[in-house]
């Protein structure tokens, strides 16, 4: 296996790319012009009308008008490759000419109607989402946004098992609204407000970072770890940890709930070690709770080997919240169960304005059935094993790499002081992250140290999106390892 990094400058690795794309990187018409308000402008209207806690993601803003598959193009006309998604959300490509085509027909059609009525729209597409879901899961609740799916299942899982407590995972992101701050344990994003009671997050088993390391459900493994087959030892330690955690932290009667994501998204991609989840749902079972999987970020065929990322641990869930992919952009969630949780739950009345609106019912029908006609979860498979494959040989070339971990298009490079677990300053990683926006690459950022590059792109990416990614990242790091100095 070779590093498909070319040795020509930058600028002809990006002329390169851009010709061989630009057959089909043009929405039917090719590149429109930008029209919306000029760039100085944009920039007072944030500062004066827009809150200061939403920041600026790069230190040159990008004000993006269009997209395409998986291209943005920005007001100046400059094309990037997207390989972050909107954050993990443009599952099938920018304005897929499928969804567009249903999204146009259904506009003409109805909007909306509330749940309080019946529309079509609704029924085409949970019959097709249930058909995804295995066992008894077919319960469907439509939502419109990851946090509030993730509310509901707190809701349900409590009203189901009669407790209170819940518990989620270390560095743990599942949206951050009042309540659900309590289930997210990101440091970043706690707030000097109390949080929310019956929350605690037990131990995160993180081969990378973790005190027992272990091995993962990825072809890079963290240097000199364990190779189990099957589950992995360090599983039981974890294991052990989050049994005193439950122990220590409620009450006999038991939890309601355990929720976890089957790779941990927000905080950079950290994969469990092989059989973590599977033994931590047995667990949370024998304390009378339920187990609830996240899949806002990991569902939708993202990991290539499964249509859900729990599937890849051989679990079944009582809930999976789901949202992002589900409407590739489209505001929407959804929360699946089965029918005795659901049933727990018809004790009030409930309402809910927006669930299974017709446009967005719409939108996710036709994800569904691009999916399905354009094998992405095979792409997902094929192209992000070729992805992991051309990181690993950087990880070679770049000691500032520490790890290089995922499955699927759902993956994380890791950058430290070279030679340490040391994670590198942020400053850094935003002057990479600047770097390789300037040549073309949308990336993310994400991890307890906002040090971990997240790769999450649309599942439409091909091998040559690859290659010109890697070409990137390996002129963007030559470039930052020229003059770089450890503190
Ligand atoms: C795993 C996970 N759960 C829940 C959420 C919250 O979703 P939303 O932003 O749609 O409310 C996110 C958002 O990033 C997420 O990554």
């Amino acid at each position: 296996m070779t590093l498909k990094v070319s040795k020509h400058c930058i600028s002809s690795i990006i002329r390169r790319y851009s010709a061989n794309s630009n057959s089909t990187s043009c929405q039917p018409g090719g590149p429109i012009n930008y029209a919306g308000p000029m760039f100085q402008k944009t920039e007072q209207l944030k500062s004066e009308n827009f809150p200061p806690v939403q920041r600026n993601f790069y230190k040159k803003p990008l004000l993006l008008h269009q997209g395409y598959m998986q291209w943005l193009y920005d007001h100046e006309g400059r094309k990037y490759l997207d390989l972050f998604g909107g954050i993990v959300t443009v599952s099938v490509g920018h304005c897929h000419p499928k969804v567009v085509a249903a999204m146009q027909e259904q506009l003409k059609k109805l909007w909306h109607t509330t749940s309080i009525y019946r529309n079509p729209k609704i029924y085409e597409f949970v019959e097709k989402l249930v058909a995804k879901m295995p066992g008894k899961l077919k319960v469907v609740y439509l939502v419109n946004s990851g946090t509030e799916a993730n509310d509901l299942a707190v809701l349900l899982a409590k009203l189901y098992t009669g407790n209170h407590n819940i518990i989620s995972l270390q560095d743990s992101y599942h949206g951050c609204s009042s309540a659900m701050l309590g289930l997210t344990s990101t440091q970043s994003y706690r707030l000097p407000t109390p949080v929310p009671a019956g929350y605690s997050h037990a131990m995160l088993p993180d081969p990378f970072r973790g005190i027992w390391g272990g091995c993962r459900d990825s072809i890079s493994q963290v240097p000199g770890s364990c190779s189990c087959s099957g589950d992995c030892i360090t599983s039981d330690k974890y294991i052990h940890q989050l049994e005193e955690h439950v122990i220590n932290n409620i009450p006999i009667s038991g939890a309601a709930a355990m929720f976890a994501e089957s790779i941990q998204g927000v905080n950079g991609t950290v994969q469990f070690p092989k059989g973590y989840l599977k033994k931590a749902q047995q667990l949370i079972k024998e304390y009378n709770g339920l187990f609830v999987s996240d899949e806002v970020q990991t569902g939708f065929g993202r990991t290539g080997d499964a249509f859900w990322g729990f599937e890849n641990h051989e679990i079944m869930p009582d809930i999976v919240t789901m949202a992002k992919g589900i409407g590739n952009g489209f505001p929407m969630a959804a929360v699946v169960t089965t029918m005795e949780i659901a049933e727990a739950h018809n004790k009030a009345a409930y309402f809910n304005t927006f669930g299974g609106n017709p446009l967005a019912c719409t939108a996710g029908k036709a994800v569904l059935e691009v999916i399905d006609e354009e094998n992405l979860q095979e792409n997902c498979k094929v192209t992000g094993k070729y992805f992991v494959e051309q990181l690993m040989q950087l990880q070679k070339v770049y000691p500032v790499i520490g790890d290089v971990r995922g499955k699927g298009l759902m993956l994380g490079v890791e950058l430290v002081v070279p030679g340490t677990k040391d994670p590198l300053n942020a400053s850094d990683v935003v002057d990479i992250m600047e770097k390789t926006k300037d040549f073309g690459i949308l990336l993310g950022r994400g991890g307890r140290y906002s040090n971990v590059l997240r790769i999450k792109p649309p599942m439409c990416i091909k091998k040559e999106d690859v290659d010109f990614a890697v070409s990137v990242l390996d002129q963007a790091l030559k470039e930052f390892m020229k003059t770089y100095k450890s503190d």
